[in-house]
């Protein structure tokens, strides 16, 4: 009791002070805080019984938005009370007190434009109220987000073992069993954590935070794939049959199965000069949604064929006499091949096999949109491993994957390699995850000559598959079809053994 009455005594202490008004703008700080730009300041309230999933589902939200570059932290319970309210127990009174903090504390951090978590059971209606009030004042949104679960199943669950205290006595007032939990009656969202899958839970939690445009919509998470849709293929395949044509080789055959299965969204097609230039010099696709991007996927062709093909509405890409894409309002430009080699892999020396391929490759670049004729195959017994992304996200789906983790190579699989492998799986356990996926992913394209050829590769993987060495009940083995730049570290793919 005294306990009380000094904390109420101390919160009626704040007298005689005057609120300082900053002098930076949301604006200005949404600008500064993480890449994405726009102020996404917010707090997103979830609230449900001990093992309902809050903190699970915390965690996870906090990394889906962080490796989306949206600025987010998490306040848990358990570890707030590690810390700022680790004198205050479970009594209503100090429950009220801990909600309060914690309400004020989130304000702080979605008014410094971050998207700020919070999982405590705050179990008391009022005092959630009080937390949306507060935010409210400050005009920053507020999500209440109901984790619901059963007492049967959060019991059932007893992730702490504290259920059994509390039922043996050992615990007492603990939520659910001998103090009330007032279950949210509007909440902005429901979450029933007993039915649902962690992502299906994050994927709804997203849902409303786009539609509350606090996460941007775009075309983050989707594959473009550059197929020509069933319904206008006989269109598109009379429209290149009279097109004028570029004869392309089969290192650009590579770059277009690239492109044309999605690999490399949200590019439409070769890089235009605009975006070849944002790549080299910036490592990243600038316009729409900022993407990572460090590999200029170009079409070089000659000088002739620039001054011939200048001007065209369109161009039919042929390879080994096929009419096989069609490239509409080509753009050529120069290909400045020694800013482009210095760029990508730090050197211009031409012995650097790829850079001798670039050297000695065409002096213009034609950029364009791609629409893709048909599905590329290379009829070498090994096409069943060429999984598109959309495919391979059916199969991760198919196996209830709930984390991916890929290892792209261009090598046989080593024991460091394996060692990796293992190693991350049994991290993403510890973290949590029921069935991770192995994504490895050899690389298909180009390589050069004194590298392991593919096929022999890939026996080498299944070799490694039936020894065990990796489980195969949880790994797809796919094979990336890009080409092999060797630009090392810089490179965001066909880089060399990436985990
Ligand atoms: S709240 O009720 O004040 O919102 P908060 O979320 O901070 O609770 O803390 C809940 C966590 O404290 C639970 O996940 C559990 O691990 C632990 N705990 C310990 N004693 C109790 C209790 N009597 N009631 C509920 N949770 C308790």
């Amino acid at each position: 009791m005294s306990g009380v009455k000094k904390l109420r005594t101390d919160l009626n202490r704040s007298t005689n002070v005057v609120y300082q008004a900053h002098h930076v703008s949301r604006n200005k700080r949404g600008q500064v805080v993480g890449t994405r730009g726009g102020f996404r300041g917010c707090t997103i309230w979830l609230t449900g019984l001990s093992g309902a999933g809050k903190t699970t589902l915390s965690f996870a939200l906090e990394e889906f938005l962080l490796s989306q570059d949206i600025p987010s932290y998490s306040l848990d319970g358990d570890n707030i009370r590690h810390g700022l309210n680790q004198n205050l127990g479970f009594s209503s009174v100090d429950r009220e007190e801990n909600i309060r903090r914690v309400a004020e504390v989130a304000k702080l951090f979605a008014d410094a434009g971050l998207v700020c978590i919070t999982s405590f059971i705050s179990p008391f209606a009022k005092d959630r109220e009080e937390a949306r009030k507060i935010h409210a004042a400050a005009g920053l949104p507020f999500f209440e987000i109901f984790v619901h679960a059963s007492l049967e199943v959060c019991e059932g669950r007893d992730v702490k073992g504290l259920y059994k205290k509390a039922r043996s006595g050992e615990i007492k007032g603990f939520t659910g069993i001998d103090s009330l939990y007032e279950s949210p009656e509007a909440s902005d969202l429901v979450l029933k954590t007993g039915e649902l899958t962690v992502n299906e839970c994050i994927d709804q939690v997203l849902e409303l935070l786009r539609e509350q445009n606090i996460v941007p919509s775009g075309k983050l998470k989707e594959v473009n794939d550059l197929f020509v849709p069933e319904n206008k293929l006989s269109l598109a395949v009379a429209d290149a049959a009279i097109l004028p044509t570029i004869s392309i080789t089969k290192l650009d055959l590579e770059w277009v199965q690239v492109l044309s299965e999605g690999w490399a969204s949200p590019l439409k097609g070769f890089m235009r000069e605009r975006e070849f230039l944002q790549v080299l010099h910036f490592g990243t696709l600038l316009d729409d949604v900022t993407i990572n991007l460090t590999v200029p996927i170009v079409l070089p062709v000659s000088t002739e064929t620039k001054q011939k093909m200048d001007g065209c509405a369109a161009i039919a890409l042929v390879y080994q006499g096929v009419r096989i894409a069609i490239l509409r309002k080509p753009e050529f430009y120069e290909h400045r091949k020694e800013e482009r080699c210095a760029r990508q892999w730090g050197t211009t020396c031409p012995q650097h096999p790829y850079i001798k391929m670039v050297m000695e490759g065409g002096d213009w670049l034609v950029g364009g949109d791609l629409e893709v004729l048909e599905r590329i195959r290379w009829n070498d017994g090994l096409d069943k491993y060429r999984l598109t992304p959309v495919e391979l996200k059916q199969k991760f789906k198919d196996m209830n994957a709930d984390a991916i983790f890929a290892f792209q190579l261009r090598n046989p699989v080593h024991n460091g390699h394996a060692l990796l492998m293992q190693d991350t799986k049994r991290r993403l356990l510890e973290r949590g995850y029921k069935t991770p996926v192995l994504l490895l992913h050899p690389l298909g394209g180009w390589t050069k000559d004194d590298d392991v050829p593919l096929a022999w590769r890939m026996k080498q993987h299944s070799a490694v598959l039936e020894d065990g060495v990796l489980d195969p009940a949880s790994t797809i083995v796919a094979i990336f079809p890009s080409p092999m730049m060797y630009a090392g570290p810089t490179e965001w793919m066909a880089d060399n053994d990436q985990s």
